[in-house]
């Protein structure tokens, strides 16, 4: 634990390591261009417009920290270090870079045209108390467990159901907690604080803040940003 190092700060870490072989492209995925610009600085410049955040740590693979340090706003709360194989590896790496930090946001490069305006409201319910928050919407599609065969084993009731987005916010001592111990292992980072028995808040999510994964999520947000630019010429 770390509370005497506390600066009351809230650090962002994005993490934008990942190879994304997904969306077919042979860029790794957060240096991927929406609208002409690499998912990552949109992500960044969502983050810097909510005006909620102290500081920005990216974490991208070892080969491509010159090209992120070239691509992003040139600030000193924008930081780049080297990220890890895998997700958990690079938000581990971001936490390191942090040691002062009194909140943690973990916020998916690949979510890059998330809403300003619900960054700023998981850093509110940090500020508020909250020890864990993440961003949430309803389930639209009926979700069923199956087994290693594809047959259907149940099927949860979809009102109790939620998609979970980013940014997930978090107590920093809580975050850095979590990810001390190597052997737990969680889909997310709220998944991660679960386990170790934290009780984790949903706030309101949003559509914008959808994960760019296969190539139809290019599209859609490659329409998004061509609809809102005509918008703005009108
Ligand atoms: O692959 P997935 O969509 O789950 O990746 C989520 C985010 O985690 C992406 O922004 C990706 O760049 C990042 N990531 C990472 N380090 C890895 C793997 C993924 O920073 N080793």
């Amino acid at each position: 634990m770390n509370v005497s190092n506390n600066d009351g700060s809230v650090v962002a870490l994005v993490p934008a390591a990942g190879r994304g072989v997904r969306l077919g492209e042979s860029t790794p995925k957060a240096f991927v261009t929406v609208g002409g610009t690499p998912m990552v600085r949109l992500a960044v410049d969502g983050l810097i417009a909510s005006g909620a955040v102290d500081r920005i740590i990216v974490m991208v693979p070892t080969e491509l920290v010159e090209s992120a340090v070239a691509l992003l706003p040139p600030s000193e709360s924008v930081r780049v270090v080297i990220g890890g194989a895998e997700r958990t590896d690079s938000v581990r790496c971001g936490i390191a870079a942090a040691p002062h930090a009194a909140h943690f946001l973990v916020h998916d490069a690949a979510r890059a045209l998330t809403p300003p305006e619900l960054i700023a409201r998981v850093v509110a319910e940090l500020r508020a108390g909250a020890e864990a928050v993440v961003p949430a919407l309803p389930v639209v599609d009926t979700i069923k467990s199956v087994d290693a065969r594809g047959e259907v084993t149940g099927t949860p009731d979809r009102a109790g159901l939620r998609a979970i987005q980013t940014p997930q916010g978090f107590a920093a001592d809580l975050l850095r907690a979590a990810y001390a111990d190597e052997r737990l292992q969680a889909t997310d980072d709220a998944g991660l604080v679960e386990l170790l028995g934290t009780r984790v808040r949903t706030i309101p999510g949003d559509p914008m803040a959808f994960k760019i994964t296969t190539r139809l999520d290019l599209l859609l947000a490659n329409a998004v940003l061509d609809g809102a630019r005509m918008a703005g010429r009108s």
